[in-house]
């Protein structure tokens, strides 16, 4: 057998036969018949129920909460304020890692945003613990609240989201411009978004003795029980943190917030089990949101229709006592060839909740700005939109001068175009209809980082030729646990139906973060390597063994297939009970890690086009998106059912980023006017078209030893400008704010 480590970015694993298959869900039968425990599901004995009291005001001073009230109504248990909550280990403003935001937990009585948590309510039942915090009416001392970008107060920084530089340079930016024949501005607002996933924040909270059991929907596991650990002072070995189903994670997830340690600390100081579920209109501040963004872009073309220089600044939000900043910026680092790149980022502080990672964070409103000015510069130059990404298409990456590990764009351009119909397209503006509809056709590039995180992973190969799989990997409904498995399936050479699959909960190997996608090929890397390292013991055992059909062969001279071990020079084959039974074991378990090792020498992105069509109605500036089209190269695509989900959600994603999705803050008091599902638009199935996407065949031997990137954020990047592109041509009017508003095309 190969060794897999060494690999690393070098070579192209063979996978078996599970990995491409289209596979349904593994975890699908549990979920659509109610099997799936989610963490509010469980009711441990002398459960306490917990209920957040959040801030009513955006800015000041909580003066007054009735407690007496509160705690006389029968089945209240115990009211926590600032004045009597339990402390923690650390200071609520320790960062001990990057995926460390505030600990909100009633520290004082300071209010730094609406829906700030101001104190906690146990009580027997949930209405009682609901009918508590209503009673706490309390009183403030209200400050004038700045909740906007314009309002906002600006701040330098050099750096943005997770610590990345907030600027850039390469070339000579200004030398370039002046030398250029035309020069394109664009200016693009992105609205503020919150997490909506159909589960929303829950934590359920054990003790025993000094042992601590959380069930929590998480995606990223072995750091939150270290995060929980170091805040609460003890040892991580303490914790058991399940998370076996999540519904929906999308960034929000990944982020431990005040309120879940707040519950695990009044379990402990009440010394019983308590529930803390958010409200929905809870998670419109203290759980992470997308901050708004304005961003300006300069294109600087010369006379052929060559990009002489770009630039790219993003202004944005973030809290009065943390900084988040949505790196929006850097979509334009990699995508075109831009000779002369400059890019840059500028935070300012509002009394609003700390933004967070969603889905796409950086790249989904930095690529639906960079869309629509690349739109704006190929009507400057011209030029077809299409025929000017191409005459612009970046052979290496602009910003480092690296090559890519590899980069199938052209075939995306090519295939969505072809099926989309694009050869079609009428150039002018509101020159296409269909009845009293304008119809407009927009297209947007798609790109996506492929990083790495560190996992680690287990694999069983037992006597009767199953095997068990082992790790903390997260499945928020994007299908990883079957993704997984399959890649694990191909790495001990076994069929999928006989892999069990262990996985959620912390006291299994930790398969690190479920973001930034690149779940998939971390823990992937991480269960094939353990897989590998099973077999390689297997062959070990056999090609020395006198009595093996396999002795002599040597662990290079066998391979393994469906349970069995193959010479490679000819018929022979042994079955791996086989060769366990004559070894006398019961077992051997492999161990393997997923990581990349040192300073990639290669640009890695996922890319892809989406084409799309929207039909205006010219009276009222009604927008329906008709049709969408996308095609992406991800390099290996594990399960194509699974990746065209995935990059479908991202899609759908990108119809609500382009003309729904929007909270909108009441100015003088600072509070959100639509924190609800009923206020807050997200595309629903009449939303949606048709709608449709695509992979492309990619081989990638530097991304990782599997060839694997990413799907589950990319589908957002270029679908927004996509959109917003197509509007323009329907209507003839640039969109310079997202969501696009009716009012704004009439
Ligand atoms: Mo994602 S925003 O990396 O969960």
């Amino acid at each position: 057998m190969d060794d897999l480590m060494n690999m690393q970015g070098q070579g192209h694993v063979r996978l078996g036969s599970s990995a491409g298959q289209a596979l349904t869900r593994r975890d699908g039968m549990l979920k659509v018949t109610g099997a799936a425990t989610y963490a509010a599901d469980n009711r441990p004995d002398g459960l306490l129920h917990a209920v957040l009291a959040t801030a009513g005001i955006a800015k000041g001073r909580v003066t007054h909460l009735d407690v007496a009230a509160a705690e006389a109504h029968p089945g209240v248990v115990k009211v926590y304020t600032p004045a009597n909550a339990p402390r923690t280990a650390l200071s609520p403003d320790e960062k001990i890692h990057p995926f460390v935001w505030r600990m909100e937990t009633l520290t004082d009585d300071s209010v730094r945003y609406a829906g700030q948590p101001i104190a906690l309510v146990l009580a027997e039942t949930l209405e009682a613990a609901a009918e508590g915090a209503r009673l706490l009416a309390p009183r403030y001392e209200a400050e004038v609240p700045r909740v906007t970008l314009d309002d906002a107060e600006p701040f330098e920084t050099d750096t943005t989201a997770f610590g990345r530089p907030a600027g850039h340079a390469s070339g000579d930016v200004d030398a370039a411009r002046s030398g250029a024949a035309r020069h394109v501005t664009a200016t693009v607002e992105t609205s503020q978004q919150y997490h909506n996933a159909i589960e929303p924040h829950a934590i359920t909270a054990r003790w025993d003795g000094d042992r601590l059991e959380i069930d929590t929907p998480n995606q990223a596991i072995g750091l939150s029980k270290q995060t929980f650990a170091a805040f609460l002072g003890i040892d991580p070995s303490q914790i058991l943190l399940r998370s076996p189903f999540l519904g929906g994670g999308f960034g929000s997830k990944a982020i431990l917030y005040g309120g879940q340690l707040l519950a695990i600390l009044a379990a402990r100081d009440l010394g019983r089990p308590v529930k803390l579920v958010l409200r929905r209109d809870q998670m419109y501040g203290p759980v992470g949101h997308r901050a708004p963004t304005r961003q300006s872009l300069q294109i600087d073309l010369d006379a052929e229709g060559n990009i002489a220089a770009l630039e790219h600044d993003t202004v944005t939000l973030t809290s009065t006592f943390d900084q988040f900043l949505e790196s929006a910026s850097n979509a334009s680092h990699s995508l075109y060839a831009a000779p002369n790149l400059r890019t840059s980022h500028h935070g300012r502080r509002a009394d609003v909740g700390t933004p967070g990672p969603m889905r796409a964070p950086g790249e989904a409103p930095g690529s639906a700005a960079l869309e629509i000015a690349m739109d704006a510069a190929a009507q400057a130059a011209g030029m077809d939109p299409l025929e000017f990404r191409l005459k612009n298409y970046a052979e290496t990456d602009p910003s480092t001068g690296m090559a890519f590990s590899s980069k199938g764009l052209r075939d995306c351009y090519t295939e969505a175009a072809k099926l989309f119909g694009w050869a079609e397209r009428s150039a002018a503006p509101r020159s296409m209809r269909q009845g009293r509809l304008l119809k407009g056709w927009g297209m947007g590039t798609a790109q996506f980082p492929c990083p790495m995180f560190q996992a680690a992973a287990h694999a069983t190969l037992r006597a009767d030729g199953t095997a068990v799989i082992e790790t903390s990997a997260a499945d928020m409904g994007q299908g990883a646990w079957t993704a997984l498995a399959q890649i694990a399936a191909d790495g001990l050479g076994i069929d999928i139906d006989k892999v069990e699959f262990r996985s959620g909960h912390s006291d299994l190997p930790d398969a690190g973060v479920a973001g930034g996608s690149g779940h998939t090929a971390t823990a992937g890397t991480a269960l094939f390597n353990a897989g590998a390292d099973a077999v390689r013991q297997l062959a070990e055992l056999a090609t020395n063994d006198p009595a093996s059909p396999l002795f002599g062969a040597g662990n290079a001279g066998v391979t393994a297939r469906s349970g069995r071990l193959y010479r490679n020079d000819d018929e022979r084959s042994e079955p791996y009970e086989d060769i366990l039974a004559r070894a006398g074991l019961d077992l051997v378990r492999g161990e393997g890690k997923g990581a990349r090792e040192g300073e990639p020498d290669r640009a890695m992105f996922s890319h892809g086009a989406v084409f799309a069509e929207v039909l205006v109605d010219p009276d009222l500036g009604q927008v329906r998106v008709s049709r969408l089209i996308g095609a992406f190269a991800a390099g290996r695509i594990v399960n194509p059912r699974l990746a065209r989900s995935q990059l479908l959600g991202g899609m759908i994603w990108g119809i609500g980023m382009a003309l729904q999705e929007e909270a909108v803050h009441d100015r003088r008091s600072g509070r959100l006017t639509n924190a609800d599902l009923a206020g807050y638009h997200v595309p629903v199935n009449a939303d949606v078209p048709m709608i449709e996407a695509l992979t492309v065949h990619e081989d990638d031997p530097y991304v990782n030893a599997l060839g694997i990137k990413g799907v589950g954020e990319i589908g957002v990047t270029g679908t927004v400008g996509a959109i917003g592109n197509a509007v323009w041509h329907a209507t003839g009017i640039q969109p310079t704010r997202l969501p696009i508003h009716p009012e704004s095309l009439i």
